[in-house]
């Protein structure tokens, strides 16, 4: 199991959108087992799926239950999973949170429980900045990529998400490295390319690649499909590919005779 934790300093830039793309994007392209899983109360992931507000299951209820996640997980298409947060009342969430904050490992023992394939991918969503579900995340990542808009405030936002990394990954011999990727970029205004330009050169070799704001990704949210199914030739569609063959190069998730 390799896990790419996918982290923002900032809200509302794309993680969770990126998150399952990226699985289905990666489960074609490797052909391995991938699971996405949503560590973030707000339960985003679900709605991606097409799952109504009745849909409550998820790993929360799971934990609380003393069950494992296997039976909170969908199948999204041969090979994709993907595993919701689900809906919890405030004073279940308090003590779930109760329950993360006294075990440590709480995310990894769950994880490792599902027994996935050796060489599954394992993508983890989480909620903006620090938080408890961000913390066991990145201290299990083998992978974190860090999601930004291209504007200033996101720029501004990068020395926090380094810290926060330098703190729970770097200092582990099984971390492999920090990636970028820009969401929502708009090649009709100059600002947009300039940010893209000095962010590409800011974090070099660790540019994972750039996604244009498109509408079919809210669209295709609308209707619990991914960009890749919805809008199949939109630049949407075309820079997630691209941006999963960058990854699983980097990750050395490619079959064999397609490495890069
Ligand atoms: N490339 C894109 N083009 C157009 N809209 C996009 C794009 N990426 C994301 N969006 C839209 O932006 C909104 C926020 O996306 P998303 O929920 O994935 O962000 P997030 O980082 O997970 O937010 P939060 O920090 O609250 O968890 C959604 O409405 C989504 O459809
Ligand atoms: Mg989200």
């Amino acid at each position: 199991m390799k896990i790419l934790t996918i982290a923002s300093a900032k809200g509302g830039v794309g993680k969770t959108t990126v998150t399952e793309n990226l699985a289905v994007a990666l489960a074609r392209k490797t052909g391995r087992t991938v699971l996405a899983v949503d560590l973030d109360p707000q339960n985003a992931l679900a709605l991606h799926l097409g799952l109504g507000p009745q849909e409550l299951r998820g790993l929360s209820r799971a934990s609380l239950a003393g069950q494992d996640w296997r039976g909170a997980c969908f199948e999204r298409e041969p090979g994709v999973y993907v595993l919701p947060f689900g809906a919890l009342t405030e004073h279940d969430l308090a003590a779930l949170e109760a329950q993360i904050a006294a075990r440590p490992r709480w995310l990894i023992e769950h994880l490792q429980a599902l027994q996935l394939p050796d060489n599954a991918l394992v993508l983890l969503d989480t909620p903006p900045g620090p938080s408890m579900y961000g913390r066991q995340a990145l201290s299990i990542a083998h992978w974190v990529l860090v999601v930004m808009l291209a504007d200033a405030a996101s720029y501004a936002t990068l020395p926090l998400m380094q810290r926060l990394v330098q703190t729970h990954c770097a200092p582990r011999a099984d971390f492999a490295d920090t990636l970028y990727l820009l969401n929502q970029v708009n090649s009709a205004r100059q600002l947009s390319q300039d940010i893209l330009r000095v962010l590409r050169d800011a974090v070099a070799p660790r540019f994972a690649g750039a996604i244009h704001a498109d509408e079919g990704v809210p669209e295709a949210l609308a209707m619990g499909l991914s960009v890749l199914d919805h809008a199949p030739h939109s630049q949407a569609s075309h820079d997630i590919l691209a941006c999963a063959a960058a990854l699983a190069a980097r990750m050395g998730a490619l079959p064999l005779g397609l490495e890069a």
